[in-house]
C-alpha cells in the first residue's frame, strides 16, 4: 500500500515542493549515432567520492558506462532539461555539458526559459531571446525540442500582468488564448512538441487545482489552450504533463477523465507527461505500470517528462533520523543504476513503441538539479542524475541503456 506523504521540505517553490513531497512517499519506505551495450567499467577499486553541493564541483567517479550514444539505444526522443540564458550551469554557458547533451541526447527541454513569465513578461511583451537561443542551438546540432510550457499556474512564473489581470471568463479565455497562439506560432515548425498545460490537477484527487486560472476560467483554460495550441502550430505533439500521476491513482484520475473529455469534444491531445520526480524507494515499478497503462488503454503517448532519482530522501525515516548521504560512493551509484533501469524498463514493457513520447532526465549534471535546493536546501549534495559534477558518466547512465537494450537490471 502506498503512503502519501504530508509536504516537509523547507523550500518554497510551490508546485515542485508538492511534486517533491508526494514523491517520497515511500520514505523508509531516434537519435542516431553508434552505441555499445558493453557492461560499465570501474576504474577504481575504492568507492569515487563526489561531494559537494552547488558551488564546489565533485570530484570525478571515474565511471565509465561504456555507451557510446544513449539516444542511439531508444527508437523514441531521449531528452535532457537545460539551462538556458543567464540561468547557472545553463547550457550555452557551459561546454561541458554541451558535450554531452550532443553525445548522448537527442532531445531538450528549456527546464525554465520557456514558462509563461520569460516568454511573455508583460502584456503586449513577448521575448524570445533566451528560448531562441536554446532552439537555434538545438536546430543546429540536429536535437529535437520539447517545449515546456505554454500554461502553468506556479505563481513564480506567472507574469505580473497576468496576476493583475480583470476581466470575466471570456476575456480571461481570450487573454490566454492570444498568449498560447503568439508562442505556439513563434515555435512552429521548430519545436517538437510543447508541455501545453503543467499540472492543473489537484493533489490527492478531486478534479483541478484551484489556480488562478482556474478561478477565473474553471477547467475551461486547458481545453482552449489545447486548441490553440493545435491552431497555431498543427505539427507539434500536444502533451499534458503533471507529477505524482505515476503513483496517486485519484490524480490521474483526473487527468484521464480530462483525456476521456477531450475525446468526446473533439479537444487534441497527443498524449501525457508523467514527471516522474521519483525515489529510490517509491513508487514501486508495478505501481508506475499500472499508471502507465492508464493512459496507454486511451491511445496516447506516454512521455516520461522530467525523470530524477535523488539518493537521499529528506521524507524517510532514515533521513529524519540523521542517516543522510553526503558522499556519493560507488555502492549508491550502483544502487541508483538498478533503479533507474527498473524504471525504464516498466516504461519499455508497458507503453507499446508507437505509445513511447520518450524520456526526459531533468538535469545534465548532478550539481544543476533542482533537488539540491529544493529538496535540500543547499544544506548538502545529492546526485539525481546520469553525469557527475565532473561531466562524467554515473552507474545510473548504464541503468537507462541496459533498460533501453534489454539487459537485466542490476547493482554491479
Ligand atoms: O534566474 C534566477 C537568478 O537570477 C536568481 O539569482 C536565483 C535566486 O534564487 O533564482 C533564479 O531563478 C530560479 C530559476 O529556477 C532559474 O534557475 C528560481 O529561483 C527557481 O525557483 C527556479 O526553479 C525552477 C522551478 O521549476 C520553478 O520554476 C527549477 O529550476 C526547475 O527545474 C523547476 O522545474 C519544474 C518544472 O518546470 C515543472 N515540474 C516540476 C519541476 C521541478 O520543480
Amino acid at each position: 500500500m502506498q503512503q502519501q506523504r504530508k509536504a516537509a521540505w523547507p523550500l518554497v517553490l510551490a508546485s515542485a515542493l508538492a511534486c517533491a513531497l508526494a514523491a517520497c512517499g515511500g520514505g523508509g519506505g531516434g537519435g542516431g549515432g553508434s552505441a555499445t551495450t558493453t557492461p560499465p567499467v570501474t576504474t577504481t577499486p575504492t568507492p569515487p567520492a563526489t561531494g559537494g553541493g552547488t558551488t564546489t564541483p565533485p570530484a570525478s567517479t571515474t565511471y565509465d558506462a561504456g555507451v557510446t550514444r544513449l539516444a542511439a539505444l531508444a527508437a523514441f526522443p531521449m531528452g535532457v532539461a537545460v539551462g538556458g540564458g543567464n540561468e547557472d550551469r545553463s547550457l550555452p554557458k557551459t561546454p561541458e555539458q554541451q558535450t554531452i547533451v550532443k553525445k548522448h541526447f537527442s532531445q531538450i527541454t528549456p527546464g525554465n526559459i520557456m514558462k509563461m513569465s520569460y516568454l511573455h513578461p508583460a502584456a503586449d511583451t513577448y521575448d524570445y531571446t533566451q528560448a531562441d537561443e536554446l532552439v537555434n542551438y538545438a536546430a543546429a546540432n540536429g536535437i529535437a525540442v520539447h517545449a515546456h510550457t505554454l500554461i502553468w499556474h506556479s505563481d513564480y512564473q506567472v507574469p505580473t500582468f497576468m496576476k493583475n489581470f480583470s476581466g470575466d471568463k471570456a476575456a480571461w479565455l481570450a487573454m490566454l488564448d492570444d498568449h498560447v497562439t503568439h508562442i505556439a506560432s513563434h515555435y512552429a515548425g521548430k519545436v517538437a512538441s510543447w508541455d501545453v498545460v503543467n499540472e492543473a490537477m489537484a493533489d490527492g484527487g478531486g478534479g483541478y487545482r484551484n489556480s488562478l486560472f482556474y478561478q477565473h476560467t474553471g477547467a475551461d483554460f486547458v481545453e482552449h489552450a489545447f486548441r490553440a495550441a493545435r491552431a497555431a502550430d498543427p505539427k507539434a505533439l500536444l502533451y499534458y504533463n503533471d507529477y505524482n500521476i505515476e503513483w496517486d491513482m485519484t490524480k490521474l484520475q483526473a487527468v484521464t477523465d480530462m483525456v476521456d473529455g477531450f475525446k468526446t469534444r473533439g479537444v487534441p491531445i497527443d498524449g501525457v507527461g508523467f514527471q516522474m520526480h521519483i525515489n529510490m524507494d517509491f513508487p514501486s515499478v508495478g505501481t508506475i505500470s499500472a499508471a502507465m497503462k492508464k493512459v496507454v488503454d486511451r491511445g496516447l503517448k506516454v512521455k516520461i517528462s522530467e525523470l530524477d532519482i535523488p539518493i537521499n530522501n529528506p521524507n524517510s525515516a532514515a533521513y529524519k533520523s540523521g542517516d543522510i548521504k553526503t558522499t556519493y560512493t560507488l555502492d549508491l551509484g550502483l544502487q541508483q543504476k538498478k533503479r533507474y533501469c527498473e524504471v525504464v524498463k516498466a516504461y519499455m514493457d508497458t507503453v507499446p513503441a508507437s505509445q513511447r513520447g520518450g524520456i526526459v532526465v531533468w538535469g545534465v549534471d548532478d550539481p544543476s538539479s533542482w533537488l539540491i535546493q529544493a529538496a535540500f536546501n543547499n544544506k548538502h549534495a545529492d546526485w539525481p542524475l546520469l553525469f557527475d559534477g565532473q561531466y562524467h558518466d554515473k552507474p545510473a547512465l548504464r541503468g537507462v541503456a541496459d533498460a533501453l537494450t534489454g539487459q537485466a537490471c542490476t547493482a554491479n
